[in-house]
């Protein structure tokens, strides 16, 4: 895992939209935030102080996985957690997550995402690396999407 910089933006973005194709599958929606960004956005995003973005590379340098979070004072906002297709389930996406809870300034602490409801796969995977459902359910995303809240606690309020 490593800090994204400009030059993965093209990567980062074709591994993204690949990713969330079959999110956007489940929810019949091709719409989906994640698949509406374009390589301006990206680049934006990778130059945003405020964004920590790493990215999974193989040996052979190819771009395989990509997380971001959104650093909001003692929150942190996980969001675009993406593996390739043909490597996911070998641990990436977990490791990209750990990885991240790392990466994040000590000022953060908590890490807080949300996804799907009805990807109750991620939803486990989450609670399995330890964040919690928010109490407050029943939001839905910008499309409408009912989505599910969690959250992880990494040290204790100052
Ligand atoms: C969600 C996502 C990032 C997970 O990435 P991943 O790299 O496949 O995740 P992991 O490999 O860490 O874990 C996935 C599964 O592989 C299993 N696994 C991990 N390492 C393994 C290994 N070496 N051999 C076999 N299985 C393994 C995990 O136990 C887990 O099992 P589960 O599905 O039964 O829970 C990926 O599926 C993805 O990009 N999805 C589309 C985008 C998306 O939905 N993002 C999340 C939105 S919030």
């Amino acid at each position: 895992m490593r800090p994204a910089v400009d030059a993965d933006a093209g990567e980062l973005l074709t591994l993204q939209r690949a990713a969330f194709v079959t999110e956007a599958q489940r929810y019949g929606d091709p719409f989906l935030p994640p698949l509406r960004e374009d390589l301006d956005h990206v680049r934006a995003v990778l130059a945003d102080g405020a964004v920590l973005v790493l990215v999974a590379v193989t040996p052979a340098g190819r771009l395989v996985g990509g997380v971001r979070v959104r650093l909001d004072g003692e929150v942190g906002h996980v969001g675009r957690l993406a593996v390739a297709p043909d490597r996911q389930r070998e641990g990436i996406g977990a490791a990209l997550l750990a990885a991240a809870e790392d990466a994040v300034p000590a000022t953060v602490h908590r890490l807080a995402l949300f996804t799907g409801a009805r990807s109750t796969a991620t939803v486990a995977r989450y609670e399995r690396a330890g964040y919690v459902r928010d109490a407050a359910q029943g939001s839905t995303d910008e499309c409408g999407i009912p989505v599910v809240h969690l959250s992880k606690e990494l040290r204790p309020p100052a």
